[in-house]
């Protein structure tokens, strides 16, 4: 079978790649910059340093800085106005992926009419746009590197997943040095996401050769360094390797999709606002385990690229492993229980039915090695209560 693969035009990737970013700008023949990014940014200087290096380059320099986290349709109206009023012929997204995210989307109302809702999926977006440069400073949501975009619908609270080659970055500057600040909070929860991207685009149903590389070097990179990145400030090898790491995840999963964590953890930050890769965390021991008798070997290779295990003379040997350090993991990045994050039990449980709908409607549990019934999904949820 035949896969199209997608990836930006242009990476620049390592310690200081930032100030590539003037280069990148003439390569894809810009010349009015609109940065895209929030408040944090902001306060950390960073804006004013990404504006300082377009400005001799730039006829006009834009800066958006309203960005939400977990951005909704609404949220995107007055940067788009933003963009159409100051003709900004590219945006330069700053920020984790809710910045980058918001970006793809705020391209795309520029450059064509309608709202969110009718790019949702299934339709596929092939429309080009006006080309983003995405600049992450968190390592975990790999946004830069994805033809993906999530948005909540404001009407309805749903988490629309809207996907296609008109959605990937024209360029990406991937430089672990923009992480250096992070809090540790931040750095576990998105790199439990970029841990949750391997994982998923390598026992999804979508995978493929290219894929599969993607996510077995993207499982080197961030299982060894995932805890140290997070928990030791100085350690600037296990920084690089994690942002390595998550983009690789970010293009893995782009070419072969995400599958049930993900398809169950958006309604958990719908409905509760679990950050996002918080509640993949949650999930994925409790999934992995779930999935595994449908998929025994590449559950297996998992943890031999993981560095769990030696070999695969043992099949159930590795999964305990895995499931083992997933959890280990979770303790040791203090990741809460769903009650410990403060949900209230009862209106969880009137919502297991609804959730779970909610995860099917997304397509995410169909690429699932098991692919689960709703009755399966909300006895999931479930089990995921403690
Ligand atoms: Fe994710």
């Amino acid at each position: 079978m035949a896969n199209s693969i997608v990836l930006p035009k242009i990476m620049q990737v390592g310690g200081g790649a930032l100030a590539l970013l003037p280069d990148t700008l003439d390569a894809l023949k810009c010349k009015s910059a609109c940065i895209i990014s929030d408040k944090t940014m902001l306060q950390l200087g960073l804006v004013d340093k990404v504006k300082a290096l377009l400005t001799p380059y730039s006829v006009n320099v834009g800066v958006f800085s309203d960005v939400m986290p977990e951005p909704n349709d609404t949220s995107l109206k007055a940067a788009v106005e933003l963009v159409r009023a100051g003709k900004f012929d590219c945006l330069v997204a700053l920020g984790g992926g809710s910045a980058i995210d918001s970006a793809k989307a705020i391209a795309l109302l520029v450059s064509h009419q309608g709202e969110m809702r009718d790019y949702k999926v299934p339709r596929i977006i092939t429309e080009h746009s006006i080309p983003v440069i995405a600049i992450p400073t968190t390592a975990g949501t790999g946004s830069e590197a994805t033809k993906v975009t999530v948005i909540t619908d404001s009407l309805s609270d749903e988490k629309m997943l809207c996907m296609g080659p008109g959605l990937m970055p024209a360029a990406a500057i991937i430089d672990y040095q923009l992480t250096l600040s992070l809090p540790p909070r931040v750095a576990a929860d998105t790199g439990l996401d970029a841990l949750t991207h391997a994982i998923e685009a390598y026992v999804s149903r979508k995978a493929n050769l290219f894929s599969d590389q993607q996510a077995i070097a993207a499982m080197k990179l961030i299982a060894p360094n995932l805890q140290s990145a997070c928990l030791e400030a100085d350690n600037l090898k296990a920084k690089e390797a994690m942002m390595m790491g998550a983009s690789l995840a970010g293009i893995a999963f782009s070419n072969a999709s995400v599958a049930l964590v993900h398809g169950m953890s958006r309604p958990l930050g719908v409905h509760f606002h679990v950050p996002h890769g918080m509640s993949n965390a949650m999930l994925l021991p409790l999934i992995t385990e779930y999935s595994i008798p449908h998929a025994p070997e590449r559950y297996a290779q998992c943890a031999m690229h993981m560095g769990l295990v030696n070999n695969l003379d043992n099949l159930s040997s590795a999964h305990e492993a895995l499931i083992r350090e997933l959890k280990r993991l979770n303790q040791t990045l203090d990741v809460p229980s769903l009650s410990a994050f403060g949900i209230e039990q009862k209106r969880y449980h009137s919502l297991l039915e609804t959730m779970a709908e909610q995860a099917l409607a997304s397509g995410s549990p169909a690429n699932n090695p098991r692919v689960p019934s709703i009755p399966d999904m909300v006895a999931l949820y479930q089990s995921a209560w403690t």
